[in-house]
This record gives structure tokens, C-alpha cells and sequence, in this order.
């Protein structure tokens, strides 16, 4: 099928995008376990980002999983399926000139690795937000610990089904550690030289 597909290419590039928005592309990608603080951190940077006036999008896993992955569920494979969909997505949304943030367990290297190869090496930021699972288990705001731990849901990352830790992640931050704001500081410090236009 592909082999009959020819890229097409448009006149408004990624670059005259960036040009026009006055900074460059990139994604921030945020792993770590459900109720570590990803998305929290995530809505946190973005709006530090978007006072300073960059354009954002932010890509959040319970809000993806109603639309474009709806039909996922969380075995080792739909969770493959559901990263390379937000990794495509993403890269889309880096060629319409966004900081993108995402945020996903993710739990597989494989499926991060892949990622980062269709976003390019220099355009991805990892962020392992590694707050220790009893901290998680502790918040349990879903209330979905409790569900896995009496066996209501099962392959529940941390609890039944695996999370394989970043060997080198970016940034890594505990929120048992450090409060929201100093993260917020942490991140946006090292994101800001990687999208400022030379
Ligand atoms: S991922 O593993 O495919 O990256 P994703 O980030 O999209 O997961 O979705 C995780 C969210 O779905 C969690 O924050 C949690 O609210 C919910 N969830 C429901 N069931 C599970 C499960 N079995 N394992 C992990 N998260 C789950």
C-alpha cells in the first residue's frame, strides 16, 4: 500500500510555521505511573507556556482514550497501538509548528523509543515523573488502585502489569520531592533554549 503513496509537498513548511510563530517545535513527552502528577505537571508547564505566549497543545491519556483511541484497551499491544497513534499525532502537530506535551503511562521503552524516532532525537523531551507507586497508590483519585489490588481491573500498571523505568530520561522529577512550581521551573529552564528561534 504505502509503496503507492507519494508525499506531497505543500508550500507552508514546518519551517515558515515556526518562522511564523517565532519559536520552534517539540514535544515534551511525560511518563510515570497513573496518579503520579503527569497531567498535573503537564497543565502546569503549558500554562507557563502559553503566557509567554507559545503556541501549545496538550495531549492527555483519559481525554485520548474517549476520542482517537477509544477503541484500546490496556493490553501490552493496545498500549503500543495507543502510543504510536499519539507519537503520529504529535509528530503532526510539531509539523504545524506546536509545543506539544504529552502525557501517558507509557509503560514499555519500546513503544517511548519509537516515539522519540518519529518525533526526531533533538525535538523530544522525556520527563519521568517518578513519584514512588505507594505515594500513587495513596492519591489513588481514580480510585483505580483499589480496583486492581481486589482484582477489578486487571493489567493496571504498577500493580499487575509492568512499568519499565527510563535508563536516561531527560528530566526526572519526584512530587513527593519537589512542589509544582519548582517543577514547573525545572522543565520550562530546560525547554526554552530548545525552541527559541536563533
Ligand atoms: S498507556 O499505558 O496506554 O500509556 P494511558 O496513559 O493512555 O495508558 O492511560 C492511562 C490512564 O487510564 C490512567 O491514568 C488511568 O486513569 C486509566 N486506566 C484505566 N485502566 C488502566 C490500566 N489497566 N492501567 C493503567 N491505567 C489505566
Amino acid at each position: 500500500m504505502e509503496k503507492n503513496i507519494h508525499k506531497y509537498d505543500f508550500t507552508i513548511n514546518k519551517e515558515n510555521r515556526n518562522n511564523h510563530k517565532k519559536h520552534g517545535s517539540l514535544l515534551i513527552w511525560f511518563t510515570g505511573l497513573s496518579g503520579s502528577g503527569k497531567s498535573t505537571i503537564a497543565n502546569a508547564v503549558e500554562q507557563a507556556l502559553f503566557n509567554k505566549g507559545i503556541h501549545t497543545y496538550l495531549l492527555d491519556g483519559d481525554n485520548v482514550r474517549k476520542g482517537i483511541c477509544s477503541n484500546l484497551t490496556f493490553s501490552q499491544e493496545d498500549r503500543s497501538e495507543n502510543i504510536r497513534r499519539i507519537g503520529e499525532v504529535a509528530n503532526l502537530m510539531m509539523d504545524a509548528g506546536l509545543v506539544v506535551l504529552a502525557s501517558f503511562v507509557s509503560p514499555y521503552r519500546e513503544d517511548r523509543e519509537r516515539v522519540k524516532k518519529i518525533a526526531g532525537y533533538t525535538n523530544f523531551v522525556e520527563v519521568f515523573v517518578n513519584t514512588p507507586i505507594e505515594e500513587c497508590e495513596k492519591r489513588d483519585v481514580k480510585g483505580l488502585y483499589k480496583k486492581a489490588r481486589t482484582g477489578e481491573i486487571t493489567n493496571f500498571t504498577g500493580v499487575n502489569a509492568p512499568y519499565e523505568l527510563p535508563l536516561a530520561p531527560d528530566i526526572e522529577v519526584d512530587t513527593t520531592q519537589l512542589d509544582l512550581e519548582a517543577i514547573v521551573d525545572l522543565i520550562i529552564k530546560q525547554i526554552l533554549g530548545k525552541i527559541q528561534k536563533k
